[in-house]
């Protein structure tokens, strides 16, 4: 059986990250959406609701699971029985990142590898902080972000930011 994982912060998911999980799921029997908790990127969501989030859009892909990890990626990997990393690059300034990012992991699990897919053209421009970003305006994030989760992620968002506000106080 070949598994894979796919990771990310996932803060929120974006249409970008589904095209990824949806085209790269077919090639595997199973596919693990790892979610990392990342304390030190201080998600604007956290780890439940972005598991939550991804686990709604995911739904209906039969070989999909969806997990949160804090660990190493290479551990989290060998614990699920998965030999390969599936990630997604969008641009050429992905790409140096990217290649470090799997450099070390090789170096740390030599039997783990991993593919890179190009996303598709219409979503190169995502970012989850560019939706952050145009939803903290109070701007459409329609089309950026998959249709399941968009009027639940609005309420979040205004929840977030309102709460921040009032923080800031
Ligand atoms: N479409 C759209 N956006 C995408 C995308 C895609 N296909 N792929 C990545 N992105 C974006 C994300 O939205 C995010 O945007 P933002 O930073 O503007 O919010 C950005 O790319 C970075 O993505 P992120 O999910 O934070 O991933 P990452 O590449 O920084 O790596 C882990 C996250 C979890 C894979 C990585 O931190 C990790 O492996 N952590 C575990 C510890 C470890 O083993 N480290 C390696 C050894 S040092």
């Amino acid at each position: 059986m070949t598994a894979a994982i796919c990771p990310g912060t996932f803060d929120p998911i974006t249409n970008g990250h589904l095209d990824v999980i949806k085209r790269a799921s077919k090639y595997f029997d199973r596919f693990i959406v790892a979610v990392a908790a990342r304390p030190d990127k201080m998600p604007l969501f956290n780890l439940r609701e972005r598991v939550h989030m991804v686990s709604t859009t995911t739904k209906n892909l039969p070989n999909v699971d969806v997990e949160p990890f804090d660990t190493l990626l290479v551990d989290f990997a060998k614990s699920v029985g998965a030999t390969s990393i599936v990630k997604g690059l969008r641009a050429i300034s992905d790409f140096e990142y990217e290649f470090q990012m799997a450099q070390i992991n090789q170096a740390m699990g030599e039997e783990i590898e991993t593919f890179f897919m190009m996303a598709s053209a219409e979503y190169t421009f995502i970012s989850s902080s560019a939706v952050r970003e145009v939803a903290s305006y109070g701007g459409s994030i329609k089309g950026l972000v998959p249709g399941d989760i968009e009027n639940e992620l609005v309420e979040m968002f205004n929840s977030k930011f309102n709460s921040l506000e009032k923080g800031a106080v």
